[in-house]
């Protein structure tokens, strides 16, 4: 029997890598994960120039998309912004008259917060709950037909200690290697 692959797309934005505790130890804990790629987008662009036919090749060869960075004004950063922007165009993710190419694959959230999380919350320091602040992200995934998958959050990172962060990252690898299966397969 031919075993299927579901492989893992995690596109990865952070200004300075070489400046992150939480992201980098996540991304670290990726490393030889089988069928999975991450694309760490600032050093494979440093001018910003993105390859537009690579990314939309490693999209269609996966079947999960995760997206991880670090909660920046309750948003993803810039330049995951611009790779959403330039790369999920018209006539390719939508508006083809048929399922875009993103269709029927998954869509996760893996981020970091300075804020904890009890702070999510309506009552709580931040005003919203943590989901509520994914919402342009969720929309995006319905709008692409794509299944969106609860969101891997590391919250309150300052006050993390080195061993559960490692914790954290562990869980992370683990959760990208249960190979979410896409529903319609
Ligand atoms: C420009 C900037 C904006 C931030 N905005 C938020 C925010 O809106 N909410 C929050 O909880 N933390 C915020 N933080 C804290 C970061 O989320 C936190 O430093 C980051 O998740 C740590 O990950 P790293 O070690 O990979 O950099 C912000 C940090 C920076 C530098």
């Amino acid at each position: 029997m031919t075993p299927i692959h579901h492989k893992t797309l995690v596109l990865l934005d952070h200004p300075d890598l070489s400046t992150s505790r939480i992201n980098r130890a996540l991304a670290t804990a990726l490393e030889d994960a089988p069928d999975l790629t991450v694309h760490d987008l600032r050093r494979l662009y440093p001018d910003g120039h993105i390859d537009l036919a690579a990314e939309r090749a490693a999209v269609e060869a996966a079947e999960n998309i995760v997206l991880q960075y670090p909660t920046h004004w309750y948003a993803p950063p810039a330049f995951l912004k611009t790779w959403l922007d330039e790369v999920l165009v018209r006539g390719w993710a939508y508006g083809t008259g048929a399922p875009g190419a993103l269709a029927g694959k998954t869509l996760r959230v893996a981020t970091s917060t300075g804020g904890a999380g009890e702070a999510y919350s309506p009552d709580g320091f931040h005003g919203w709950d943590y989901n509520d602040i994914l919402i342009p992200l969720q929309a995006t995934a319905r709008r692409l037909g794509m299944q969106w998958l609860s969101p891997f959050i590391v919250h309150g990172v300052r006050d993390l200690t080195d061993e559960q962060l490692q914790d954290r990252a562990q869980d992370y690898r683990n959760l990208l290697l249960l190979r979410t299966v896409p529903e319609h397969v």
